[in-house]
């Protein structure tokens, strides 16, 4: 049996960390069982569209947080905190690879039309795969902040890392070994109820 939490455990813990360690490294073994756990997320057709961007070295950081956040913003806590982060992990999504898939014979979709797609599967598979990342994280006693990049500041990302215009980065996974952080401000809403999410039988 592997180390690890219970399953119940992984999913209570989980909550965004917006603050690291930024002299503790994420083990290369670690980093590893991220990204292949990533891999075993469900997809439309087993098309797993998607790519992941890991950046590790300081270099590769700097670079990522100048381009999307901009190199003259003094720096906000929110970006103290998350600049610590040793790792970050781009989770991209890649439309093309669904219309491919669904063309062939066993699925039929010749015209390769986006609108057959009311929910953009790939988008979606991409953050089921983020979601175990950010599982995995927990169970290996990580924590990780899934963001945005800013509209803005996507093509100049691109640019940044040769990133291909048919790849869409969907969000950001900012990990480490955490340090004390502030919740989310957001968290103040509070937890919805089950009887406010769930219509049983009928909405
Ligand atoms: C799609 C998505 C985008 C998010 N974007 C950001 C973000 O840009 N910055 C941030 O600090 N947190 C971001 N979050 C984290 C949410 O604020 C957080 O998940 C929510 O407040 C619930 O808190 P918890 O995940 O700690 O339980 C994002 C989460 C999701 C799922």
């Amino acid at each position: 049996m592997l180390p690890g939490m219970e399953f119940q455990d992984v999913v209570r813990r989980r909550r965004m960390v917006r603050a690291y360690d930024p002299d503790r490294p994420v083990p290369a073994e670690v980093r590893d069982r991220l990204l292949s756990n990533a891999l075993h997320a469900p997809s439309a057709g087993f098309s797993q569209g998607w790519a992941f961007l890991v950046l590790e070295e300081a270099g590769d950081r700097d670079r990522f947080w100048a381009v999307t956040s901009g190199p003259d913003e003094p720096p906000d806590a929110w970006l103290r905190g998350m600049r610590a982060a040793p790792l970050l992990v781009v989770a991209l999504s890649h439309r093309d690879a669904y219309l491919e898939r669904y063309a062939e014979p066993d699925k039929g979709w010749a015209d390769r039309n986006e609108a057959r797609w009311p929910v953009p599967y790939w988008h979606i598979d991409t953050g089921f795969a983020s979601l175990l990342i950010l599982l995995t994280a927990v169970d290996a006693g990580l924590g990780a902040c899934f963001f945005g990049i800013p509209p803005e500041r996507i093509d100049p990302f691109r640019d940044a890392f040769g990133v291909p215009p048919a790849h869409t980065p969907v969000g950001v996974i900012s990990l480490g070994y955490r340090a004390p952080d502030r919740p989310s401000p957001s968290l103040r809403r509070g937890r919805r109820p089950l009887t406010d999410v769930v219509h049983h039988g009928r909405w």
